[in-house]
């Protein structure tokens, strides 16, 4: 059976203090919950450190990694560094890394095979535009995102992986995808998966839905074949909004 998972992405919100806050808040409602997902919460670089010792039910997670192992690259944080403070998992190839930062599929594989090399389970995330949406390109979008980004991985370390399909349209801007749109493209990434790793790996892997999932409309989108959870972006800053989002996978 994969795991259901709920992983929080909060961006570049909160400081310090107020991450710590928020982490203890997440932990305390998660234990309480008797719920056999996996809560994880994603933070800044800056507080992996702090809210790790804060949290214990609910795992570490960072939104990015360098591309690079070690050395002169001022200013960037490597899947080894992540790792020593006490994260298990890491975004990658997030919309808005590929936006605005300009992370190439040829990048996000880099950066995916070096956290899988130090045991940094990569959250993959994909997803079309809403101009490649309405060009009717979506799956050909996703698709080529796991080719270029992923499908070089052995089974074994494809495996380690969660995907996370968000739809870039759907991002920060309260539109969701509606059931059969979340439904069709779940669906064809695992038809994809199968035919590139067979039908066991590709049942066995996470597919989580992200883009303005929140307490209200989580228990459908969640409900639909193929929603292994979510990815939460605006609704996993608040504890009681994010436990909401739990309590319905
Ligand atoms: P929102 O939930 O704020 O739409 O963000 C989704 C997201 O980008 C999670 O990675």
């Amino acid at each position: 059976m994969r795991n259901k998972i709920v992983a929080g992405n909060w961006k570049m919100n909160t400081t310090v203090k107020e991450g710590v806050k928020l982490a203890k808040e997440v932990e305390a409602l998660v234990a309480k919950v008797n719920n056999a997902a996996k809560v994880i919460v994603c933070t800044p670089f800056t507080h992996l450190t702090e809210v790790a010792k804060v949290i214990n039910k609910v795992a570490l997670g960072a939104e990015n990694c360098a591309s690079e192992t070690s050395g002169a690259y001022t200013g960037e944080v490597s899947a080894s560094m992540v790792v020593s403070t006490g994260a298990k998992y890491v975004i990658l190839g997030h919309s808005e890394r590929r936006a605005y930062y300009n992370e190439t599929d040829e990048i996000l594989n880099k950066k995916v095979k070096l956290a899988l090399a130090n045991n940094l389970l990569p959250i993959f995330c994909i997803g079309e535009t809403l101009d490649q949406r309405e060009a009717e390109k979506h799956f050909e979008v996703v698709k080529t995102q796991l080719e270029k980004g992923v499908f070089d991985l052995s089974a074994a370390d494809f495996s380690k992986l969660v995907i996370a399909y968000e739809p870039v349209w759907a991002i920060g801007t309260g539109r969701t995808a509606n059931g059969q749109q979340i439904e069709e493209i779940h669906t064809f990434l695992r038809d994809v998966i199968a035919e590139k790793y067979g039908k066991t790996v590709a049942e066995e892997c996470s597919i989580l839905y992200g883009g303005s999932c929140n307490a209200a409309n989580a228990k459908e989108i969640f409900s639909t074949p193929n929603v292994d959870g979510g990815l939460i972006g605006g609704a996993s800053l608040k504890a009681d909004s994010f436990l909401a989002i739990v309590e319905a996978v």
